[in-house]
């Protein structure tokens, strides 16, 4: 048998019991609504957990992630989680955070084919090429590579800046701030690369 699927609902029923010991509210509380106050875009990397790193509890992130974490400004499932996080739900917070190590980032400095999602590649592509001066002046293969992960963060920080819903939102609000974060998925660590606030 699966030992690792199975035991999935049973570590389910353990969490439960943990967090009702801990708080006997602790799910009827969070079925009245959620108000977290930040929005996360990171990579579907299964080494990023976002709710994990950052130590946060249910409620507190709301979380957009995609392969390479991008922000593309047709993709209607990045817009959405967007529009919804900052003009309903009121986040103070986004952040978009890559880590080193991308599978994804690092495909789009390869001409390997992956199959379907060499198109979703296609746009991180677009993002060396904006920067292909700086990248390839870069002699050390796995620097110029950590190099492009912080880049493809900032990029998309800067993209999210530009949005409909981030202007719209500082026409009448001081937030959300905007920050890019990189994680080193070899010691755990996070750091920021850049905030934008309007203020
Ligand atoms: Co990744």
């Amino acid at each position: 048998m699966d030992s690792f699927y199975n035991s999935l609902l049973e570590n389910n029923k353990k969490w439960v019991a943990e967090k009702l010991g801990e708080d006997p509210q602790f799910f009827s509380k969070l079925a009245k609504g959620q108000k977290p106050p930040l929005l996360w875009i990171g990579c579907s990397d299964s080494r990023v957990p976002a709710n994990e790193i950052i130590g946060a509890q249910p409620g507190e992130v709301f979380v957009h992630r995609n392969i390479a974490n991008m922000v593309i400004h047709t993709d209607m499932n990045m817009l959405s989680v967007l529009d919804y996080a900052v003009s309903i739900l009121d986040v103070k917070h986004v952040i978009v955070c890559g880590h080193y190590g991308c599978g994804g980032v690092q495909a789009a400095m390869t001409n390997n084919h992956y199959g379907l999602v060499d198109n979703w590649v296609h746009h991180i592509k677009d993002v060396y090429r904006f920067h292909k001066i700086e990248l390839d002046a870069i002699n050390n293969e796995e620097e110029r590579f950590r190099r492009f992960v912080e880049i493809n963060v900032i990029e998309g920080v800067q993209d999210l800046e530009k949005s409909a819903t981030i202007q719209a939102a500082w026409k009448n609000k001081q937030t959300p701030s905007l920050h890019g974060w990189v994680y080193d998925v070899a010691n755990g660590i996070a750091k920021e690369l850049i905030t934008i606030k309007n203020y």
